[in-house]
């Protein structure tokens, strides 16, 4: 027996102020619970812990956009969050939540600690505040113009546009996000983590763990070219862990308004929730071992926006605390895009677990988004590839297998395992799989190569059902009793053994065969490797593990998500707040637009996307060429009123004269239309 580990594992505490959608569960969620159940079936000494991040600005201004309280925000989407992980499978061993009693002991403790160790610096200083609200502007309270890209809605902790991380007052033109205010200066007194100080330490430390993900390492490796800047871990805002009554005293402060940032308390949350799952299970001091124990392995699976948190901020915190443990490794990942497209929660372009969960399988979705996690780079989440991996792999597969060879035993070997024979050599070379994958698999997992562990599991299964065909026992099992036997026998257990390894990934499927081969839910993933199920012992009779998903189920959720926010729209939509410059109306009266008759058209020579057209401006009559020849014949055009630039400076386009420019609308497709006039006017009139 190896010796028992001690591993702790945590994933980002989602806020609680929406829902859960695919983006977050290939993230931080699915991996770690894949990473915690592969550890239990190895015997491993590992805690799941993960919760509701229930403080910050985000919650606050939901709330008032709602006419809600902060605490009815959090209610609703820590119960809703809850379920909806619970009936994805995910196996916390505590769900949390960082507005509870004692996190907010734990996170003043914390603080505490720290401020005894002089570790802060306290600075006096003006920072922004709404006269109206009579409320300080942290954060996400105030918007304004961003002074690296000019973006005019940069939020007051960072601009969306260029992703610069900024404070407010950084911004150019602030004002308030709850009354539209212009902010004043006033003064209060903040705590700052002086990172600055810690960078050596920190880069040090970081050298240890050369072996972490490249994506990790090259964005610490970056915000140490940057320099570490000291952060302010308080707030003045209303809702949140107020400082220690104590320290604000000292400082002739009222606490009441002054709260930890909430990037100070989130992550004690992982260390309050384990307090308060050691209490739950009647062993108030458990939680120590976990984080006290230098022999923990702790880790931390999070997406990549999460990355300076956890690899810089709150290590620094823990160092300088000194009793805990510090993460062995942060599993990043990238971010998940959905049909092609970013994810926008705002749009409800995104794929919500809880709506997913009503209409299909959790152990489906698992698989889909294990096999395709943004592990290194970002990933794509279709419908079609769910679709197709569900039904030729899921059905086809691994359901397949299982189903023809429980029906098998019933039909032929009255429900029992049939005995195991003689070995052939395709039956040995199926008992050496059963011997070696668990481990090869497992070293995957314990490597965060989830996607290679779904790719090998379903190489097995698929080597399962191939060793089925050739087998043929149908035929057999007139020609050869017990060499069919056998091959049932192997099929049995190796239906086992694919159970025990895709536990992690299918926590339900796995259950539902071993219920099916009548074994104990304790399987382990030693069991995996042997041939455990005893000749003549009693099966159950089979089940379908997969249904197929048909096509206009999935192109319900396509139509679902297009008419959220179809792609071309979204880019539209973004083009337009990006890349439209403005001009005045002085510079737009320097064009002038007038109507004119299309008399003659033809084509040009050597150019076949070119017409020459003579037209009618009323006073005039003059030659334009253009571009549309693949959109009109020169016959049709004859007579047709247009609108053309009048005033354009005179140019040769492939040797022809053109003084002036039609105008024509055209699209991303690449249709393209003339502008006409809709009624009876003049030639030559102006547009304006
Ligand atoms: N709530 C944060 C997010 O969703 C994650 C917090 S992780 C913790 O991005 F460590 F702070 F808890
Ligand atoms: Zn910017």
């Amino acid at each position: 027996m190896e010796s028992k580990q001690r591993i702790l594992v945590t994933s980002a505490l989602p806020y609680a102020n929406g829902p859960i959608h695919l983006g977050h569960l290939a993230g931080a969620y699915l991996p770690a619970d894949i990473f915690v159940r592969y550890h239990r079936l190895k015997g491993s000494d590992v805690i799941y812990i993960c919760g509701s991040d229930e403080h910050g600005v985000p919650i606050m201004l939901r709330a008032r956009a709602e006419g809600v309280s902060p605490q009815d925000i959090v209610d609703r989407y820590h119960e809703l969050n809850k379920k909806s992980f619970a009936a994805f499978g995910m196996s916390f061993d505590f769900y949390g939540r960082t507005s509870s009693p004692v996190h907010h002991r734990t996170s003043q403790d914390f603080f505490r600690r720290l401020n005894e160790k002089n570790i802060f610096i306290v600075k006096k200083e003006k920072q922004l505040y709404d006269p109206e609200a009579k409320i300080f502007l942290a954060d996400r309270f105030v918007r304004g113009t961003c002074p690296k890209c000019g973006y005019e809605d940069a939020y007051g902790d960072q601009c969306e546009k260029c992703g610069s991380s900024l404070s407010p007052a950084d911004l150019i033109d602030p004002r308030s996000a709850i009354t539209n205010a212009e902010p004043v200066m006033k003064e209060t007194v903040h705590w700052y983590l002086p990172l600055a100080r810690f960078q050596k330490k920190l880069e040090k430390w970081i050298n240890e763990h050369q072996d972490w993900k490249p994506n990790v390492l090259g964005q610490i490796k970056s915000w140490f070219a940057d320099g570490l800047k000291d952060r302010a871990v308080t707030r003045d805002l209303p809702w949140g862990v107020s400082i220690p009554e104590d320290i604000a005293r000292e400082h002739g402060i009222d606490a009441s308004g002054k709260v930890l940032y909430v990037w100070f308390d989130a992550p004690i949350g992982y260390i309050s929730a384990t307090i308060e799952w050691a209490e739950e299970k009647g062993d108030p001091d458990l939680w120590k071992a976990y984080w006290q124990d230098q022999s923990t392995r702790l880790i931390h699976f999070i997406g990549k926006d999460n990355i300076v948190f956890h690899c810089i901020i709150f290590p620094a915190m823990l160092m300088e605390h000194g009793d805990y443990v510090l993460p062995e490794n942060v599993p990043a990942n990238e971010f998940l895009n959905l049909e092609g497209n970013k994810l926008s929660t705002s749009r409800n372009y995104a794929v919500w677990l809880d709506d997913y969960l009503q209409k299909f399988e959790p152990d489906s979705l698992r698989y889909v988004l294990a096999g395709n996690l943004p592990e290194t780079r970002d990933a794509d989440f279709s419908w079609k590839d769910f679709q197709a991996r569900h039904n030729n792999e899921l059905a086809d597969i691994l359901g397949n297998f299982v189903n023809r060879t429980v029906t098998f035993a019933h039909k032929y070997f009255s429900g029992k395992v049939p005995p195991l024979g003689e070995l052939d050599e395709m039956d040995r070379q199926l008992v050496e799989k059963i011997k070696t994958y668990p481990s090869r698999l497992g070293e995957l997992i314990e490597k965060y190569q989830f996607k290679n562990y779904i790719r090998e599991f379903m190489d097995l299964a698929r080597f399962a059902n191939k060793y089925f065909n050739d087998k043929e026992p149908w035929k057999t099992r007139k020609e050869n009793p017990q060499a069919c036997a056998t091959t049932i026998n192997l099929c049995l257990q190796t239906a086992k053994t694919l159970s025990i390894v895709a536990e992690p990934v299918l926590p339900f499927t796995a259950r539902r065969i071993w219920k099916m081969l009548n074994v104990e839910n304790s399987q382990t993933w030693d069991d995996a490797t042997k041939l455990t199920l005893d000749d003549g012992a009693e099966i159950q009779p089979a089940e379908i593990l997969f249904t197929k998903i048909e096509d206009d189920v999935i192109q319900k959720e396509i139509e679902r998500l297009q008419q959220a926010g179809a792609p071309n729209e979204q880019k539209a939509v973004e083009k337009k707040e990006t890349e439209m410059e403005r001009i005045s109306f002085d510079d737009f009266k320097k064009v002038e637009l007038r109507v004119a008759t299309i008399l003659e058209a033809k084509k040009v020579e050597k150019a076949d996307k070119l017409l020459q057209l003579q037209i009618d401006l009323g006073e005039e009559k003059r030659q334009i060429v253009a571009g549309i020849a693949q959109h009109y014949s020169p016959e049709e055009l004859v007579g047709k009123r247009i609108i053309v630039v009048a005033n354009l400076e005179p140019a040769k386009i492939r040797g022809v004269e053109s003084n002036g420019m039609l105008l024509a609308a055209s699209d991303s497709e690449g249709n393209l239309t003339l502008l006409t006039v809709d009624n009876e006017i003049a030639n030559g009139s102006k547009i304006s």
